[in-house]
């Protein structure tokens, strides 16, 4: 039998998925996408070389790997060919150890132009989205019209579906947002031209994982992208993204079963960020904000926007927790909180107009409510790049055991800087 591990994100996203699951990726040989598309913006840092993949599952940069991209994830082709010519400009080649689901919806340009019109709207819900597609191509899943990338195969069907679908989109962006049409002959020769690149690494990737699951041993990393929070079901609705961020997404989006998932990691930023509009209950604002962003580059890795900041939630960590099953934490970017006299942790939440109710459940609903924090004393040495947990300060050892304390889980893994050699073990599941 295969080891399985799954690494998905805990609060709103950008937790380091990327970087963790690029170090953990030493002993794996498989790394699979189940959700989102290029969405996500997942930075890994080798050498001082700084690469960002948002399509491409982040394992590749080891050279025996296989990236496998499940069908729960929705492909935009031309994006996915960019970044596999920029990985080529770097030597890193993947098309040849890269295997994609049949079934992925795709990203067309109609699905990034609705995004787009739609954020731009007045008068309604503003998600702050990162403006890729993702949504409209989810709603064109679910609603049974999507085109995948198996379709591809018959392209005279694809042709006329593509047609139908064009028009569909162009109604609205004429009649409903005055704006102009998709060019249809523009986009199905532009798809006509790239189509043999995918036709000759589509699979039936569930078949495939099973079978390497079941008869093989094989160490196989599924890699999440975005984070709990901003899970379409379990999230800060409607204030999150189109997929199952949480852990029923390594299901559906791939076709494994749960028996199958061995080890269940869940990425943990010392303080919270989010991009985007949304609750955020422990936000700060002021020079503190200014200190995290500066010291955390705190902006996105996929539209460069300045992220949101707040103190670490445990009580939505705690949600996290159960809501995935996780079998553990890795706590990152510990070296950002270096030299601050105090660090804050939220351990629940007070209703302030309700005789001060003391509330330890997760809240979407941030009206009336402020977080109650534990204070504790910060440490005044730095912390970046360590790589044995004996030679972590004091504080710094408390501040990880009082989050262990307080979410009854271990934190397995630490990591005190951007690159991969930048990393504490204190479990390694798969050299176990
Ligand atoms: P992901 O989407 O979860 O993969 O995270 P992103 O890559 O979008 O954002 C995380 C950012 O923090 C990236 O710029 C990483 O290089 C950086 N990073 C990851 N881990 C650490 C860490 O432990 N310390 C510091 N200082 N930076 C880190
Ligand atoms: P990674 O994998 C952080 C956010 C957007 C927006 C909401 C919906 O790098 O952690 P969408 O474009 O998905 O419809 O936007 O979700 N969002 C992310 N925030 N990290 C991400 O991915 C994100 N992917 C989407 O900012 O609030
Ligand atoms: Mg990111």
């Amino acid at each position: 039998m295969s080891k399985t591990m799954v690494v998905l994100g805990t609060q709103w996203g950008d937790e380091g998925k990327g970087k963790i699951i690029d170090f953990l990726s030493k002993n794996a040989t498989h790394i699979v996408r189940y959700q989102g598309g290029n969405n996500a913006g997942h930075t890994l840092i080798v050498k001082k070389k700084k690469i960002v993949l948002h399509l491409i599952p982040s394992g590749l940069l080891y050279k025996n790997i296989i990236g496998i991209i499940g069908n729960g994830v929705v492909v935009s082709p031309t994006a996915l060919i960019k970044e596999i010519n920029i990985l080529k400009k770097k030597k890193i080649k993947v098309l040849d150890r890269l295997v994609i689901s049949k079934y992925c919806p795709l990203v067309l340009k109609y699905h990034v132009k609705m995004d787009k019109l739609r954020e731009n709207f007045k008068n309604k819900i503003i998600i702050g989205t990162t403006r890729r597609g993702i949504g409209p191509s989810y709603e064109d899943k679910i609603a049974r019209r999507g085109l995948r990338i198996g379709d591809l195969k018959n392209f005279d069907f694809f042709k006329y579906r593509l047609k139908e679908l064009v028009n569909y989109y162009n109604y609205y962006f004429i009649n409903y947002y005055n704006d102009k049409p998709v060019n249809f002959k523009k986009l199905l020769n532009k798809l006509y031209n790239i189509k043999d690149i995918f036709l000759k690494i589509l699979k039936n990737t569930t078949k495939f994982l099973n079978k390497i699951i079941s008869k093989k041993k094989k160490k196989i990393i599924f890699e999440g992208a975005q984070g709990t929070f901003l899970d379409i079901d379990h999230g800060t609705y409607p204030y999150v993204t189109s997929s199952n961020t949480t852990i029923g997404g390594v299901f559906t989006g791939t076709g494994i079963g749960p028996k199958n998932i061995n080890y269940i990691l869940g990425v943990v930023k010392s303080y919270v960020t989010r991009v985007g509009n949304g609750p955020f209950i422990t936000e700060i604002f002021g020079d503190l904000n200014d200190f995290f962003y500066l010291k955390g580059k705190e902006s996105g890795s996929t539209t460069g926007r300045r992220r949101r900041i707040g103190w670490l939630d445990i009580v939505a960590l705690r949600k996290s927790i159960f809501i995935n099953s996780l079998s553990s934490l890795c706590l990152t970017k510990i070296d950002v909180l270096d030299y601050l006299p105090e660090i804050k942790i939220c351990i629940g939440y007070k209703k302030i107009n309700k005789n001060n109710k003391f509330l330890d459940n997760f809240e979407n609903n941030i009206l009336n409510k402020k977080p109650i924090y534990k204070i504790i004393k910060g440490w005044n040495v730095s912390t970046y790049g360590i790589s044995n947990f004996d030679d972590l300060p004091n504080e710094t050892k408390n501040f990880i055991f009082l989050i262990e304390k307080l979410t009854n889980i271990p934190i397995d893994i630490i990591s005190t800087g951007p690159d991969r050699c930048h990393t504490i073990v204190r479990y390694s599941f798969f050299k176990k």
